[in-house]
């Protein structure tokens, strides 16, 4: 992601990578780890890089929204390791990437322990790129559109600061991303970390928690249970959606510059295209 506005050069060399990259070991091997591994779209995720059979795959997840049972296929596989693992705490292991997405998505989860929310963000993300740092890992962090907060300009470009509350009841994520997108551009011109940031918007597919209170699930679960499909009003709301496969296919190519737009629906179109099946 582009800096908005702002020069976000380094003069600082990069740090060196970690001695084991050398190693006979790491000639053949990329050891991934993807923090928030087992939620919906962390475990996309493993599932398209453990089909490259040079990964090796790590996994740390405190289960607060995701299930060991999404990566079920994966566990006790050779390649791949699975941690239980708060990212508030610091961690200690070697890796070449790092694929940094835990925190919980849907706002009925952020706020429920909003304090938690803003550690997972802030202190989480300060600790993997202190992880970062030591061993020469590239890092992705999963932003979000919520950093745009109540956006005034639509649709929101990369160069627009966005318009958030910081003392609101959503703040503790909207504001957490905002910490985290900072904490990882000054990684980057102090310490010359190599980042990526994917600011995503409204990702749905297959392992999506049906109870997680945003649109999408709400339509399909309304739906399956032959249930009215219920609007917020005024229903003149938008939505840009993403399907998983998608938002996969961009964040794995962690090591590339990426870029790619999202188109915004109405909420009405959406209502429409679920109600007739
Ligand atoms: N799904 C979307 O539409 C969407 C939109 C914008 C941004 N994102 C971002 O994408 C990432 C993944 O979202 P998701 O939809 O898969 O959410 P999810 O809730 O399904 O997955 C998040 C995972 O992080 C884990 N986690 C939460 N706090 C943790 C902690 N302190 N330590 C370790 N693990 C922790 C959870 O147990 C879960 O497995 C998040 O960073 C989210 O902010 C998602």
């Amino acid at each position: 992601m582009s800096a908005n506005g702002t020069d976000n050069s380094t003069s600082k060399k990069p740090p060196s990578p970690s001695p084991l990259r050398f190693s006979k070991f790491f000639q053949s091997n990329m050891r991934i780890l993807v923090t928030g591994g087992a939620g919906f779209i962390g475990s996309h995720l493993v599932d398209k890089l453990m089909e490259n059979e040079k990964n090796e795959v790590i996994v740390v997840d405190n289960y607060f929204t995701g299930t060991k049972d999404n990566l079920k296929k994966w566990i006790g596989h050779p390649r791949f390791e699975l941690i239980r693992h708060d990212v508030t705490e610091p961690l200690l292991i070697e890796v070449d990437q790092i694929y940094h997405l835990a925190c919980p998505a849907s706002p009925i989860f952020y706020k429920y322990n909003p304090v938690k929310t803003i550690k997972t963000n802030v202190i989480g993300t300060l600790n993997m790129l202190g992880l970062a740092k030591r061993v020469g890992a590239r890092i992705l962090l999963t932003s979000t559109s919520e950093v745009y907060g109540d956006p005034l300009e639509h649709p929101q470009t990369e160069s627009y600061w966005g318009n958030v509350n910081p003392i609101g009841v959503r703040s503790c994520y909207d504001e957490g991303k905002r910490v985290a997108e900072t904490l990882m551009f000054d990684y980057h011109r102090q310490h010359g970390i190599e980042i990526r940031i994917a600011r995503i918007f409204n990702t749905y597919g297959p392992r999506m928690n049906i109870d997680d209170g945003r649109v999408v699930s709400n339509f399909i679960a309304q739906a399956l249970r032959n249930e009215p499909l219920t609007v917020q009003l005024p229903g003149t709301q938008t939505r840009s959606f993403c399907y998983v496969s998608d938002m996969v296919r961009c964040s794995n190519s962690c090591s590339k510059s990426n870029y790619f737009t999202y188109e915004c629906h109405l909420i009405l179109i959406f209502f429409v295209l679920i109600n007739q099946g």
